[in-house]
């Protein structure tokens, strides 16, 4: 049978939705037909070259390099006992102690709010491996600064579902810019994705197979304040919305000319997002209590019937696990539309799959991402020239 050997790169790993990542895939390349693309691949002796997965270096990107260091840790830990339940089955087969014993777990510092850190970054990654074949753009920020208490008010007593879904009453910070001159939002959760990605395109293009971008969205992601004189988001008060809206796109338009491309490798890209998971994202607006009772509201509508309300990053992350083990074929749309794909979970929460949607209006926005990729490009060289 054959094995492969996976470098995976994840920024914001330390925490949150990354750390679920981490775990998750873990999990998933301990065992030889990893269950969340059992039903894409062939169970009993898979012929794709990506799993088994024998060999993996897992590349936390993380901004702190002493949270990174703790949550390696934990990482490490986390395959140890799960190795040792496997163990215990009667007909184990001795895959998780192979990935075991070649799991390399490292740590490259970088701030993805500044271009300087990504181009430094970036060099360091080309200098110590030869491929790449996953690099997953996780980390992500906010400008909320404040709840809008009457407007939470209303929308929790008109629009039960919108309250815990689609809040209305995050009031973000407009205007905020990075250390880079850029808008800070679009700067830390697109842009500086966008130069990792080109400046480490050669080393995705460099392994046996296609390589692939996996892009973080959000179920909030939306078109309507897209503003391609506002590009960069400094006036958008609805800035996380839209930023996460133009990585549908962008990430969209370049999977597509990914896709007809004749040159091979190529670089795939894929949108996925967790849906509703309990992170330390929103943590700013609400503090330890508030973000406990949020929590509870989230498990409530999970019991009603909400299969969006995930609540735990590990289970959230099976877009992204999906996104990195199965089939291409599996990850496209049988009419060629753009789409991507979002965590949803069982009433108990202790099971998660994906789902296929949409990127919303894509006939309207495919020239405005297009635009973007080419203002994302200009603005990377001015950086680096
Ligand atoms: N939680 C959800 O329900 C949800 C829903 C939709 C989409 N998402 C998306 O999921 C992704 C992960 O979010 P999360 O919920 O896990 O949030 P989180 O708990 O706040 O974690 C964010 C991660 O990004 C890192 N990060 C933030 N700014 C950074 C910077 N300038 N440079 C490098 N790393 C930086 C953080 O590092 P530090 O620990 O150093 O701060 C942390 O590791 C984001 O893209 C978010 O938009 C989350």
């Amino acid at each position: 049978m054959a094995s492969s050997s996976l470098t995976i790169i994840v920024t914001g790993a330390n925490a949150g939705l990354g750390l679920g990542i981490c775990e998750r895939l873990l999990v998933q390349l301990a065992q030889k037909n990893p269950p969340d693309v059992q039903e894409v691949i062939p169970t009993a002796n898979s012929t794709d070259p990506i799993l088994p997965c024998t060999h993996l270096t897992l590349i936390m990107a993380c901004r702190s390099y002493a949270r990174a260091e703790a949550s390696r840790k934990h990482l490490y830990d986390f395959l140890d006992a799960h190795t040792a339940e496997l163990r215990m089955a009667l007909d184990y087969d001795g895959h998780a102690d192979v990935l075991r014993e070649n799991l390399k777990i490292e740590i490259q510092t970088v701030d993805m709010s500044s271009v300087g850190s990504v181009v430094e970054f970036a060099k360091e990654i080309s200098s110590k491996y030869t491929h790449i074949s996953h690099l997953i753009c996780n980390a992500g920020a906010t400008t909320w600064t404040h709840i809008n208490w009457p407007r939470c008010f209303l929308q929790a007593a008109t629009d039960l579902y919108g309250f815990l879904t689609y809040p209305n009453y995050n009031v973000e910070e407009v205007g905020k810019v990075s250390s880079d001159g850029l808008g800070w939002a679009w700067q830390v959760n697109l842009f500086g994705h966008f130069a990792m990605f080109r400046l480490l395109e050669p080393l995705l293009r460099a392994g046996p197979r296609d390589g692939r971008v996996i892009w973080l969205s959000s179920q909030t992601a939306s078109p309507t304040n897209l503003d391609m004189d506002d590009w960069q988001l400094l006036k958008d008060s609805h800035n996380y919305g839209t930023v996460k809206y133009q990585i549908d796109i962008v990430a969209s338009y370049l999977d597509a000319l990914a896709a007809v491309s004749t040159e091979a490798p190529r670089v795939r890209h894929i949108v996925v997002h967790p849906s509703v998971a309990s992170t330390g994202i929103a943590m700013q607006l609400t503090g330890a209590l508030l973000d406990q009772i949020k929590v509870i509201c989230f498990i409530i509508a999970r019991y009603l019937g909400s299969t969006i309300h995930i609540v735990l990053p590990f289970l959230a992350a099976v877009t992204a696990t999906y996104a990195v083990l199965a089939p291409i074929s599996a990850l496209v749309d049988e009419d060629g539309r753009p789409c991507k794909y979002a965590a949803h979970g069982n009433r108990r929460g202790t099971r998660a799959w994906t789902k296929r949607e949409l990127i919303q209006k894509w006939d309207e926005h495919k020239k405005d991402a297009e635009v973007l990729v080419e203002r994302c490009d200009a603005l990377l060289g001015e950086f680096t020239k």
